[in-house]
């Protein structure tokens, strides 16, 4: 695994960094006080709403992942970053006013949380705990373009959840990159995977009226148990490298 030693605003251009931490390791009353101390009013609010302390653990230390790791890059205090939501919620920097133009995306499954952060383009990611939970060939009926149905219809067991997986976590990163989330997701793109980093996104019909979309797209695997889908809009050119690293924020 690629390491970050010190992360720098400039690096930005060729990578794509991706940090990652585990929750249920940080259990310091000290540096859980900290996190909290970080957050917004309105974060706090929203952690407080969630019923299992599992959850608002999860949320407390993902929420100061963000923090923290955008002022590894900024001279910011971790808890002067200000953030508005776009029409479907999708969380973008709005102060301190002057700032560079980070942008970043959040994830947080059972046993993983990863930031991702970019330098003025649309990104997603998304990380899913692998294990058979609830009807997957019914969830990818309903959500998956034919051609991802046709590759899963020759899977069984355990090759069928790893493949669904890569296309649910892709589909995932695409929509958070594109801000619309989920419930967008359409049967009119579909994903060609040769490998974890050599992944196209096919299209039925041209978008941006005929321009064009490029997109790069990764999969991490930074435990057996993780899968993780990186989704950056590109200008059609140079991939950059991705860049991962596990933290205690
Ligand atoms: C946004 C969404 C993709 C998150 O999926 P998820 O697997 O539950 O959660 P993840 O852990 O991967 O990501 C959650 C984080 O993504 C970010 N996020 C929230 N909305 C987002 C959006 N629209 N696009 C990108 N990122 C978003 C937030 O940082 C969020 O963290 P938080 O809830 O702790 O603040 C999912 O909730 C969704 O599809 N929402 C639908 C959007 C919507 O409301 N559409 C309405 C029209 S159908």
């Amino acid at each position: 695994m690629d390491k970050i030693a010190t992360p720098r605003l400039e690096q930005l251009q060729q990578q794509l960094h991706v940090w990652l931490t585990v929750p249920d390791e940080i259990t310091d009353p000290g540096t859980l006080s900290d996190y909290l101390s970080l957050l917004s009013e309105e974060e706090r609010e929203r952690q407080q709403r969630f019923h299992f302390e599992k959850d608002r653990h999860s949320f407390l230390v993902s929420h100061a992942l963000v923090r923290k790791v955008l002022s590894m890059y900024v001279d910011v205090d971790p808890a002067d970053w200000k953030f508005s939501a776009g029409e479907f919620g999708r969380p973008e920097i709005a102060g301190p006013a002057g700032v560079p133009p980070l942008r970043f995306n959040l994830t947080h499954t059972e046993g993983l949380s990863a930031c991702l952060v970019t330098l003025d383009v649309d990104c997603g990611v998304d990380a899913e705990r692998l294990g058979g939970r609830g009807n997957l060939q019914a969830v990818a009926a309903r959500m998956f373009a034919d051609s991802e149905l046709e590759t899963l219809s020759v899977l069984n067991g355990q090759q069928y959840q790893q493949q669904f997986f890569t296309f649910w976590t892709l589909r995932e990163a695409y929509c958070k990159a594109l801000g619309t989330g989920l419930g967008f997701s359409k049967k009119d793109y579909a994903f060609d995977v040769a490998d974890d980093s050599r992944i196209a996104i096919r299209f039925d019909s041209p978008r941006d009226n005929g321009q064009g979309e490029y997109w790069q797209f990764n999969l991490l695997r930074p435990a057996v148990e993780h899968l993780v889908a990186v989704a950056v809009r590109t200008d059609g050119f140079a991939g950059k490298a991705v860049i991962q690293k596990y933290i205690v924020p």
